[in-house]
């Protein structure tokens, strides 16, 4: 098929949640994988491992814990009502798509979880006093940037599923019951999964995606302040 471009692929690589059961060839799985491992991790530890769940019981396993968990996030959703960025018709677009996956996230051919091995921090009496002193510090930040080195990687896996003609969307809703995922996946200790990724050929199209406009997200050099109407591409 032909290669598309970058930028149409960011404009319309949105949540693809009704896939066909039709099994994904092995080469274009390899494909998602190694566009998955171009991307950054922090001090290129690389500290990633993807399981590629094809086998129909481990998928309606893991399916059954996504719904399980998806019903809580049900309420959770309701009780908070619609974002005032959404329009009634997008955000029943949302609802829609996100509970037929509730039901359906086990059929999709394959499920991908990306994980990560959790690094060892160094003990604190080998560090200099100046840093050692703020070691807490150094705690709180590792914990508080560990998934910043596989979403970028998940990112890489929605562009390359959206270039591939492939259906996806990055859930997480499964991290509510993570011992249940790990029992499932055989986890060691130190290795914890950050999403849960249905893919599959698609039955809806993709694109184009709808975003709040960048003067509403954006401002210029502090907080408050606006960037400048009228840039951008
Ligand atoms: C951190 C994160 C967690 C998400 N978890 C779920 C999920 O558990 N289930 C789901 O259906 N979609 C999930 N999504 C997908 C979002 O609902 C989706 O990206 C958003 O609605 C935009 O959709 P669009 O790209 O089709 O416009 C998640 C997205 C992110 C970034």
């Amino acid at each position: 098929m032909a290669e598309i471009g970058l930028f149409e692929a960011m404009y319309s690589a949105r949540a693809l949640r009704r896939l066909k059961p039709d099994p994904i060839p092995e080469e274009l799985i390899n494909k998602l994988l190694d566009a998955a491992i171009r991307a950054p991790s922090g001090g290129n530890a690389q500290n990633w491992i993807f399981i590629v769940v094809r086998e129909a019981a481990q998928r309606q396993r893991l399916g059954a814990i996504y719904r399980k968990a998806s019903d809580e996030v049900a309420e959770i959703y309701a009780a908070r009502g619609r974002p005032a960025h959404m329009t009634e018709a997008q955000y029943k677009r949302l609802m829609d798509g996100g509970s037929h996956l509730w039901d359906h996230l086990g059929d999709a051919p394959v499920l991908l979880v990306p994980c990560l091995r959790k690094r060892d921090m160094p003990a604190i009496d080998a560090l200099p006093p100046q840093v050692a002193a703020r070691y807490d510090v150094h705690l709180a930040y590792q914990q508080r940037i560990f998934g910043a080195s596989i979403y970028p990687a998940i990112q890489n896996i929605i562009l390359t599923c959206r270039a591939l003609g492939l259906g996806t969307t990055i859930t997480t809703n499964h991290i509510l019951y993570e011992a249940e995922v790990r029992l499932a996946l055989g986890f060691p200790d130190d290795v914890f999964s950050f999403a849960l990724m249905p893919i599959g050929f698609p039955l809806d199209q993709p694109g184009p995606l709808s975003r709040r406009p960048v003067a509403d997200v954006t401002f210029s050099e502090r907080w408050g302040q606006a960037w400048p109407a009228g840039i951008g591409p």
